[in-house]
């Protein structure tokens, strides 16, 4: 068990209390933005302050990150985000209603290299199925790696669902930029060729 558990955490969102009915309501209606395993929280002080307008979710499986991420948004100032502790599948299921995403980042998930621990991998059919149910139409789940296999695996298992299309003309294309404001962008650019991976959920869910 994390010693920081209880921690308190500015912004968190939780199940079964209070402000989990004032989240429902504060969400609905607006461009909601979703960063899936944000580390430390690098993208969310970029893009806060570039999307005022629009309110960001960071996700993370670790509480200690995701008190981080919740300090350093709040130390600059910014008010359009929440975070949330837990694994990502899960916070998808219990927080957010059907069609009230407009994005979903997937920015350098932990890659389980080896084929015997694939089925670790954040990016399975069972999280692609909570993908397609929260995305508005339009909507877009994108995912970087430095991992060019988990590229072309997550690509494949987004082809399965008819719900989804492709963006970019090429399912997966590297070096998309010169600058991606993520911490893993930084260690992983200087080595090795970033891979970009984005779909849109065009037709309506059943
Ligand atoms: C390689 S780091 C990338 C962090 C950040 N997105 C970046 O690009 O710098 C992967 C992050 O995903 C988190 N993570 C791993 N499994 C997760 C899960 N099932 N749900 C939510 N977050 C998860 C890890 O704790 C870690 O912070």
């Amino acid at each position: 068990m994390e010693k920081n558990r209880f921690l308190h955490i500015e912004r968190e969102v939780k199940p079964f209390s209070p402000t989990y009915e004032a989240w429902i309501t504060h969400i609905m209606g607006r461009e909601v933005v979703v960063d899936m395993g944000c580390g430390h929280g690098d993208f969310l002080i970029e893009k806060t302050a570039q999307y005022p307008e629009s309110f960001f979710v960071g996700i993370e499986i670790s509480r200690k990150r995701v008190a981080k991420t919740s300090h350093r948004l709040s130390k600059r100032g910014r008010e359009n985000y929440a975070v949330i502790h837990g694994d990502g599948e899960w916070a998808l299921k219990t927080f957010f209603p059907t069609e009230s995403v407009s994005e979903i980042h997937i920015n350098f998930p932990d890659p389980w290299l080896r084929k015997r621990h694939w089925k670790n991998r954040l990016l399975r059919p069972s999280f692609v199925l909570q993908v397609i149910r929260v995305l508005k139409k339009g909507g877009r789940v994108f995912f970087v790696t430095d991992v060019e296999e988990y590229a072309r695996y997550a690509s494949e298992v987004l082809l399965q669902f008819p719900w989804l299309r492709s963006v970019y003309p090429d399912i997966v294309v590297q070096n998309l930029y010169t600058r991606f404001p993520t911490l893993f962008y930084q260690k992983m650019s200087p080595l090795r060729p970033i891979n970009y991976v984005c779909f849109e959920r065009w037709v309506d869910f059943p």
